[in-house]
């Protein structure tokens, strides 16, 4: 594996590479788990040249977010990649313009709900960067988590809008064995937050559950989740459910594919998830 830190030196590095091997690309932030794993083996499956980039973004943390305490843990993540048969590790100390960028891309309607209503320019910062990347590395196919349902929708969309010819696919969300999905911020959980986060994914299985049984209009089901949140002492800052294509909101299920989505915040970390309710 070989780790590279510069625009030219991948770029150059990846011209051999063209129109000869499919190549992959794995975006993350660092501080791998197996979420992160999972989508090294989904790039590995589809792609024969697969490139992890490490970049903390950020155009894509708000001012009252966790930018200064996010966990930077390179050497074990490059291990990780190394030990993941990565070809090339992308870890770049800058992605912008000096002075900050002055051309951006903006995400409209799918970013206005979900995690976009509380994180006003969020998805702003994730579509740029994403775009950075994608023209630096130009790979054939880009790998992203379902757990970030949101943001695998506005990357679909921004490839499919700005006519990228980019492959994208989804890899599902890894879990703890109580359910917890994984997710870098799960270290800011106190031992007695980590016993009560499971209940995110709790709540969205109850919804399934009631679906599966019958129940196809929206609101009991948001209702019947955000009970079952209350009980464990979670005030969810948003549970929805919403077609899984499009994000538009919905109330009655059956139709189109549909996904409940949950965040709340436990402790000092903010979490989210989601579950899909396909037609039965
Ligand atoms: O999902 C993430 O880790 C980030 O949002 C991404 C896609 C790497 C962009 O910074």
């Amino acid at each position: 594996m070989k780790i590279v830190e510069s625009t030219a030196d991948i770029r150059e590095r990846l011209k051999s590479h063209r129109g000869v091997s499919k190549i992959a690309l794995a975006p993350t932030m660092g501080c791998l788990h197996e979420g992160h794993l999972s989508l090294i083996r989904k790039a590995r499956e589809v792609a024969d040249i697969i490139i992890v980039s490490i970049y903390v973004n950020p155009m894509q943390f708000g001012p009252n977010e966790d930018l200064d305490a996010y966990p930077h843990t390179f050497n074990a993540d490059a291990a990780a990649c190394e030990a993941e048969g990565v070809d090339y590790l992308f870890h770049p100390e800058n992605l912008y313009a000096k002075g900050g960028p002055k051309v951006t891309l903006a995400v409209s309607e799918l970013a206005d709900c979900l995690c976009g209503k509380s994180r006003p320019g969020h998805f702003d910062g994730v579509a740029t960067v994403v775009n950075i990347l994608f023209n630096i590395i130009q790979p054939d196919v880009a790998v992203f988590g379902e757990k970030d349902w949101q943001q695998l929708s506005i990357i679909r969309r921004i490839v499919s809008d700005l006519h990228m010819p980019i492959e994208i696919a989804g890899a599902p969300t890894v879990r703890e064995s109580d359910g917890l999905a994984m997710s870098s911020r799960n270290r800011y959980l106190e031992s007695d937050e980590r016993n009560v986060s499971k209940e995110l994914r709790a709540s969205l299985q109850a919804i399934c559950d009631a679906y599966k049984d019958g129940e196809t209009q929206a609101s009991p089901l948001i209702a019947s989740g955000r009970d079952w949140l209350e009980k464990h002492g979670i005030k969810p800052e948003y549970l929805e459910i919403r077609e899984a294509a499009n994000l538009a909101s919905i109330d009655q299920l059956g139709g189109a594919d549909a996904r409940a989505f949950v965040a709340a915040k436990v402790g000092n970390a903010r979490l989210i998830d989601n579950i899909a309710l396909e037609p039965l």
